[in-house]
Formats: C-alpha cells, sequence, structure tokens
C-alpha cells in the first residue's frame, strides 16, 4: 500500500484474524429477524428491483418509474418520482394513527431535563418551524445552517428545512465561529438556526456568540433564528436576530407540504478530506431516505411498534442525520435524543438512560465503548440491560478487545453486534452483518448490504483474494450515495472517481479473510480518525502556520488507546522567535493547541506538539510524514535513507520521548 498503510491498533486486529473467532446466529433470533436468510441472493438477483421495493415502502406524491440513470460518477435515482421528506418522516405515520406515539425521548445533559415528543408534537413544531422559515423568506433550494446543541428542535429545524425543500447544512456545535463561516461561506447559507448555547460536559457552553463572530464574515446573512436554551445572556442585531419563541412558537401549526422531485437537494453535511478546505457533500432526497430507512430497519432488525432506538452520536455528523432523524423517523420508530456526552452526568448515566427507557438497540463509536471499558464491567452490571436487543458499532476500526467487551457487558453475549462501516459520503451503511442472519466476528464489518456491491483491490484496481489486504471501492452506485461537493464537481470526480477507473474509492483500507469477510482497516490518506471524527492532516497544519510563530508544522494521526487516533504535531517556529526554556516552550504549545481550537474547533487539538529546528524532509524537499508517525508511535524507524539530513529524525524522536504525552 502507499506510506499511509493503516495502522492503528490494526496489529491487534490482525492478530485476532488469524484466529478467526466467529459467532453464528441464533436459529432464535433469526426467526424473528426482519431480513430473512434469502436477502442477499434476492438483491443479487436483480439490484435495482431491491431498491426499488425498498423505495416503495416510503409515501411519493408521484411514483417513480425509473430507478437509476447513471452517467458515471453523476447517478439520479427515483428520478421521475416525487416526494416530501419530512411528510414520510412526520405526517404520514400521524395520518396512519400514529400521533401519540413517541418519537423522541429526549434526554437533557442536566439531570432530570427531559421531553417527551410525540408525532403528533413533531407535526405541529415542524409545521410551525416551516410556516416560520417561510415568513424569514427561505424558499425551496435556499441553504440553511444550523449550528445547535443536541435539543429538539434541532431535529425540527432539520424536518423544517426539508420540509420546504431548502438544504440544510448542519454545521457541529463544536466548530469553531471560523470554521462555522467558512462552511457558511461556501455554501452561501443566508439563514442560520442556532441556541444562546447547549450544555456540555456539565456547564452550560455558548454558540451565538460564534454565530456573531462568524456572521461578521458572512454579510449575505440575514436572519438569525435562536433558541433559549441555557437562558445566557446574548448579544442581539435587531432585525437580523429572532428569537425562536417569538417566531416559531407563534407561528401556525399547520403547514401545507408540497413534494419535491426525488433528486431534490435534502442536505449539505460538510468533511474533511485531505485538502485544507472541507468538502460540502450533497445529498438528495429519494435515494437517501430510500437507503438509510432499509439500512435502519434491516441492520437494526427494528421493529417500530416495540422498540425504543438509540443512536448515541451527535446530529453534527452523518451517523445522527441518517440514524437519528431521517432512517429512524422515516420508520416510525421511538427514539432516545441524548444532549450529553457520556462523560458528562456521572459514569453510569447512559447505562442509567438504557434502564430508564428500556433501550433497545443501542448504536455507538468504538471510542465510546473504549471510554465506557475503561471505566469497569461494574457500572453496566449494576443497571438492568436485559431490554437491549441489538448493539451497533460505528465510526472507526472497532478493536476486538472492546468488541468483546461490548457483546459480554452490554449485550451480556446475547446481542448480535454489527460492525457498520459507511462515510459521510455513502449516506448510509453499506458494509455490514445482519442481525439474525450473518454470522459476526469481533472487528470485522463481514459483508457487503444486500444491493451493495464492494471489492478490495489492489494497487492496480484488481480484486485481492481471500487473505489479502487492498483499498475498499463500491463497485456500483447505490441510491444514499453523494451527488457531488458542493460547488466543485471536479474535485468530485478527483476525489472519489479517479484512483480506479468506474469504481469510487473510500479511502479506506480493507482485508478480506480467509472466508473471505471484510475487515476495514481505516484510513490509507490524509485523514486522521479521532474518536470517530474526521479530520485532515493539512487542515491542522494550515491552522498551526496560521500563528505568527510558526515556520512550517506536519501533522500526523498516531494511534490511541481510547480514540483510536491521536493529533500529534511537529511545528519549526521562525527564525526570529526564541524559545529559550521549557516555560516558553509550554506556553508556545499552549498557544498552538488553542490556535487550532479556534480555527476548526477542540477537537482537532493535538494531543501533543513537538518544536523541532526541523523537519525530516527528502533530498527533493517533500516532509516525510510516514517517519514522523513512526517517530509519534514509537515505532522503529523506517527507512531513513533518502532523507536529506537523517539526523534530524532522531533529534525529534529524542524530544518526542522527552516530551512525554500532553493529553488534550
Ligand atoms: O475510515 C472509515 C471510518 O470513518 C470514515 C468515515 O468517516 P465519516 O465520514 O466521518 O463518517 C463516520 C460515520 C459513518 C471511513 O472512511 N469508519 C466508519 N465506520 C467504520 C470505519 N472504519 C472501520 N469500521 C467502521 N465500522
Amino acid at each position: 500500500m502507499s506510506e499511509h498503510t493503516p495502522t492503528s491498533g490494526q496489529q491487534a486486529l490482525s492478530a485476532l484474524l488469524h484466529e478467526n473467532r466467529r459467532f453464528d446466529p441464533p436459529p432464535e433470533l433469526a426467526a424473528r429477524a426482519n431480513a430473512q436468510p434469502s436477502i442477499y441472493e434476492e438483491a443479487a438477483a436483480d439490484r435495482l428491483a431491491w431498491w426499488a421495493e425498498q423505495a416503495r415502502r416510503l409515501d411519493w406524491d408521484t411514483p417513480f418509474s425509473t430507478v437509476l440513470e447513471w452517467d458515471l460518477p453523476d447517478a439520479k435515482w427515483f428520478a421521475d418520482g416525487r416526494l416530501n421528506a419530512c411528510v414520510n418522516c412526520v405526517d404520514r405515520h400521524v395520518a396512519a394513527g400514529k400521533g401519540s406515539k413517541v418519537a423522541f425521548h429526549w434526554v437533557g445533559e442536566p439531570d432530570g431535563d427531559t421531553r417527551t415528543i410525540t408525532y403528533k408534537d413533531l407535526l405541529e413544531e415542524v409545521s410551525r418551524a416551516a410556516n416560520a422559515l417561510e415568513s424569514l423568506g427561505v424558499k425551496a433550494g435556499d441553504r440553511v445552517a444550523i449550528y445547535m446543541p443536541m435539543i429538539p428542535e434541532a431535529v425540527v429545524s432539520m424536518l423544517a428545512c426539508a420540509r420546504i425543500g431548502a438544504p440544510h447544512s448542519v454545521v457541529f456545535g463544536g466548530f469553531s465561529a471560523e470554521a462555522l463561516a467558512s462552511r457558511i461561506l461556501d455554501s452561501d447559507c443566508q439563514v442560520v438556526i442556532t441556541a444562546d448555547g447547549g450544555y456540555r460536559r456539565g456547564a452550560a457552553a455558548a454558540l451565538k456568540p460564534h454565530v456573531d463572530e462568524a456572521l461578521e464574515q458572512c454579510p449575505t446573512v440575514r436572519a438569525v433564528l435562536c433558541v433559549r436554551r441555557t437562558g445566557q445572556d446574548v448579544a442581539w442585531i435587531e432585525g437580523r436576530d429572532h428569537w425562536w419563541h417569538d417566531t416559531v412558537e407563534t407561528a401556525s401549526s399547520t403547514h401545507q407540504a408540497q413534494s419535491f422531485e426525488a433528486e431534490q437537494p435534502l442536505y449539505l453535511m460538510y468533511t474533511s478530506g485531505t485538502t485544507a478546505k472541507p468538502k460540502g457533500i450533497l445529498h438528495t432526497t429519494g435515494g437517501y431516505l430510500t437507503h438509510v430507512a432499509a439500512t435502519h430497519r434491516l441492520i437494526f432488525d427494528v421493529k417500530p411498534d416495540e422498540d425504543v432506538f438509540w443512536t448515541a452520536a451527535d446530529i453534527g455528523w452523518v451517523t445522527g442525520h441518517s440514524y437519528i432523524v431521517y432512517g429512524p423517523l422515516a420508520n416510525g420508530t421511538t427514539s432516545v435524543l441524548y444532549e450529553g456526552t457520556p462523560t458528562a452526568g456521572g459514569r453510569d448515566r447512559w447505562w442509567r438512560i438504557v434502564e430508564d427507557y428500556k433501550v433497545n438497540i443501542l448504536y455507538t463509536a468504538p471510542t465510546t465503548i473504549r471510554t465506557l471499558m475503561k471505566w469497569g464491567e461494574d457500572l453496566p452490571a449494576a443497571h438492568d440491560l436485559s431490554s437491549l436487543r441489538v448493539l451497533g458499532s460505528v465510526g472507526e476500526p472497532i478493536n476486538p478487545e472492546a468488541w468483546m467487551w461490548y457483546r459480554k457487558n452490554v449485550g451480556r453475549t446475547r446481542c448480535p453486534i454489527v460492525d457498520t462501516w459507511w462515510q459521510t459520503e455513502t449516506g448510509g451503511i453499506l458494509i455490514t452483518p445482519l442481525p439474525g442472519i450473518t454470522s459476526t466476528k469481533p472487528g470485522a464489518a463481514m459483508r457487503p448490504f444486500p444491493g451493495i456491491s464492494a471489492e478490495v483491490v489492489d494497487n492496480e484496481g484488481k480484486p485481492v483474494g481471500n487473505g489479502e489486504g487492498g483499498y475498499l471501492v463500491i463497485t456500483e452506485p447505490w441510491p444514499g450515495m453523494l451527488r457531488g461537493i458542493w460547488g466543485d464537481h471536479d474535485r468530485y470526480v478527483s476525489t472519489y472517481w479517479s484512483r480506479f477507473p468506474g469504481v469510487y474509492f473510500a479511502g479506506d483500507g480493507a482485508k478480506k479473510d480467509d472466508d473471505g469477510d471484510l475487515w476495514l482497516l481505516g484510513r490509507v490518506d490524509d485523514v486522521m480518525n479521532i474518536s470517530g471524527h474526521r479530520i485532515s492532516t493539512t487542515e491542522v497544519e494550515h491552522a498551526l502556520v496560521g500563528h505568527p510563530s510558526v515556520a512550517e508544522a506536519a501533522v500526523v494521526g498516531a494511534s490511541d488507546e481510547t480514540t483510536g487516533q491521536a493529533i500529534v504535531a511537529f511545528v519549526t517556529v521562525k527564525g526570529n522567535v526564541q524559545v529559550e526554556n521549557e516555560a516558553a516552550t509550554e506556553a508556545l504549545v499552549d498557544e498552538l493547541r488553542n490556535t487550532v481550537a479556534t480555527t476548526i474547533g477542540p477537537i482537532a487539538k493535538p494531543r501533543q506538539i513537538i518544536l523541532t529546528p526541523e523537519l525530516p524532509k527528502t533530498r527533493s524537499g517533500k516532509i516525510m510524514r510516514r517517519l514522523l508517525r513512526d517517530v509519534a508511535e514509537h515505532r522503529e524507524l523506517g527507512d531513513v535513507t533518502t532523507l536529506m539530513d537523517p539526523t534530524v529524525v532522531n533529534m525529534i524522536s529524542e524530544k518526542m520521548t522527552a516530551g512525554g504525552e500532553d493529553e488534550a
């Protein structure tokens, strides 16, 4: 593979691969499962017919007659059909007599702060919000930025945008003002929905001030809609700023939704690529909704009339879009919506939520599982988790130890674990076991979902054999696939469709084991995965060189026991900058970490910053990141003969050892 051969936790993975531990589905589970064993053959026999059947589970105002129009790499799914995503998620369930069914059990971070939202409540709220957005001049096609904590109004805002055909662009509340501004500008949003603040790790964190700061750079934003969540004081610009309780809650609770064509843009989600500029990934309506509804129903084996489903993620990421909002609501499911992080509200907060709400399906990231694992078996053991039926994992490779811990201590060896591989770009899950149908192996995502065609290929694009590794590609278009990068078709083509002609290049390494089952091994490019969050090395380098003292910066993702990867930065300072002693070094390192936090967000703060007089470069002047990764992971150094000055890397290595791990 390339110099970016994934390493984090992979040794452990491959060790287990040889052991090939496997759990076969118990027959009683298979008998009750939504998916039946024949599903793979049925989908393979006629992929498009199978997807069309999934699409027909939605309500179409105008039924589609075509399934796929494929002009590589541009796809249109169900193109002549018309539907409304919000109506499919809300109205149709109320119309079917399920208005009193709970859509969300909302749990705020402060203990006891809860709300129950039924489908009828949701319909009224969404209708009010849609009316309010229209009164602010938002029309179909206009982009709306959403920068909010995990409160019901965030979901309502997304659905209200969908209802009026205005693509939303949700920006994770942990991003900085600058990151928010660049996203607003890139897609030219004219309205921003936010809150005064939200609760994060036990304290009220501010959001509106970040919006105010961002908007100094965004003169085209004409309206800000602001929810009062924490009650903190906020600055106010008359005419531009509107309180949610004045604008939305006074609007009419009925709103006549119109239908849109299937390819109507539904949302943009910005994600990190290999350059400093995040990409606005575009998703459209009919195909996306089909994909997330089908995957939600079949992969989590959801019984909408019985189950309580909990995706413990933030709606600021794609996992929240697809498996908190669109998938579960399209299927009329009851979900838990939790404002806080696992570390807030006591170490057993999660288990209390599972117990209190009798959660049947829990979906989260390996980082969280590893954190819960660090806290010990006693906490989950002290709670009644017998309601749990299926467990899911997403966002990063799950190490077998965490998988086994999850199975034993959370699933009590009874619940199948679905390790689901997908990306912002894929819209929904593409590789996963199916509960009751597919065997599982600790650390493997196993096989493509029905109707999905994936392959592992070598450098030349040839499929590898069983027992071999390579690059993951998707060989046929799928309904939830991205329709492009906002405003940059060339980048869409070059990023995803050029590395191997005719197929989608995911950017991940993968391996087929001796049985042909798939193991996802992490990124093969300059994208890091920190606690399941994608951050590009270039973006962090860019932030660092933005500091006046910095001459050059090189950033790598080093494996980390809890967060999967952690950011390590190697920085050279400008000639005129004096860093004489330890105190001055510490002060500068602190300043640099804060620079990254204000440029991108606290999630991108390097775990460690090493100041060094030089960076290891080849004779042609290229920074050798591979060596820096070796240094950061305390590995024996690879080949250093091509370096301009091989002593540089030894010096950095010594500094790294001397500096210890500077925990973020
Ligand atoms: O490297 C893969 C990793 O997360 C990347 C996608 O990140 P993002 O677009 O932020 O979406 C995360 C949530 C879907 C992938 O390229 N990844 C995601 N799921 C898995 C995974 N790696 C291994 N196993 C997974 N189950």
